[in-house]
């Protein structure tokens, strides 16, 4: 038996697009394989345009027009909804919400989440704003509704950071949690450790995608910030946000501090870090020196990497990409297949 989900998708950039090229590649494999069907039924995105199609839009059609027009606007389905009337009107089970991140409010994706929760539809995000600084209001609002928000792409993207804590280390005590959250300062670090100045770097870093559209939040360290308190709130119950992180970026570190780590077998990482011991939980952002045998130390380039420390299991990491089109929307797809395996379809 296939089931049919309906996806609204906020937002059609680099994200939403690798969804469509998930569905149209995988489609037909996805039914077959996990009897579920994802129907994409619309789109609101304030540049390219919103399109609204209860029978559902092909995902190469999608693709390609915006690949050749840069809009959705001449699509036999076009509209003028925006987010909220696409969220209020869309045939939908699934409001996806990909818009832009604002870690200061978490607005506009906070209103598109309370909307899409009072409509009864579920969620799936790849936007920290509303996780790291909403969570518990959003995760209450939507247990009461019996509604599902799926959230893994906040953290390292689709490398399942957050479920493999959730599920797969179910039953695991964790005490401390340390890793690699950023892409960008990772790839600059590592440049600059192979010669390259901190401008190239940045420049670089940029040209292939990795940083924000203003790379202050990554070099900062506000990026990985907002992913420590997602890792504290989601998985040791804290209450904070991404203000309550203490942080320091990058952008203090000379070449001469990278040369002398790596002449004492060193090298500088922008480590995210959350501890707890009793019920006080402690989190900070900053740059520390790992001796070349910890295994963050080989974590290069614009990878990431999570250690979680376990009273069972000792510590365990996990590396795997932390951005990137497929790789976000493969977060996309794997929170959509959790929602099918939690089998909860909301019809409206
Ligand atoms: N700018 C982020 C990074 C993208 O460099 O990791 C993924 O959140």
């Amino acid at each position: 038996m296939t089931t049919t989900y309906r996806l609204a998708l906020l937002g059609f950039g680099v994200v939403g697009q690798g969804l469509a090229e998930i569905l149209r590649d995988k489609g037909a494999q996805l039914e077959r394989e996990h009897g579920a069907r994802f129907v994409i039924t619309a789109i609101a995105d304030p540049l390219k345009g919103s399109l609204s199609a209860p029978e559902g839009l092909d995902p190469q059609e999608l693709l390609d027009r915006v690949g050749r027009e840069g809009n959705l606007r001449g699509h036999a389905a076009a509209c003028d909804w925006d987010a909220l009337h696409t969220i209020d009107h869309a045939a939908a089970d699934v409001v996806v919400e990909m818009t832009y991140t604002d870690l200061k409010t978490g607005e506009p994706a906070t209103t598109h989440f309370r909307r899409a929760l009072q409509r009864g539809c579920h969620i799936v995000t790849t936007n920290k704003g509303p996780i790291a600084l909403h969570y518990r209001e959003l995760a209450e609002l939507a247990a009461q509704r019996n509604l599902i928000i799926g959230y893994e792409g906040t953290v390292m993207s689709g490398t399942p950071s957050l479920r493999m804590a959730t599920t797969a280390l179910r039953g695991c005590a964790i005490s401390a949690i340390s890793g690699i959250l950023n892409g960008t300062t990772n790839y600059i670090l590592t440049q600059m450790e192979a010669g390259a100045t901190y401008e190239a770097a940045l420049q670089e870093a940029q040209r292939l995608g990795y940083a924000e559209a203003d790379p202050t939040g990554d070099v900062e360290g506000h990026d990985a910030a907002a992913k420590v308190a997602i890792l504290a709130n989601v998985l040791m119950g804290a209450s904070i946000g991404p203000a309550d992180v203490e942080r320091e970026g990058i952008t203090r570190l000379t070449p001469q501090d990278i040369e002398s780590a790596r002449s004492e077998n060193s090298r500088w990482k922008l480590i995210g870090s959350v501890s707890r011991e009793g019920e006080r939980v402690s989190a900070s952002v900053r740059p520390q020196r790992m001796p070349l045998t910890h295994p963050l130390a080989s974590v290069s380039g614009p990878i990431n990497a999570v250690t979680y420390t376990t009273d069972m299991l000792g510590d365990v990491t996990l590396v795997g990409p932390g951005a990137g089109k497929l790789a976000t929307g493969f977060a996309v797809l794997s929170d959509l297949l959790d929602i099918h395996a939690r089998r909860r379809v909301i019809r409206l």
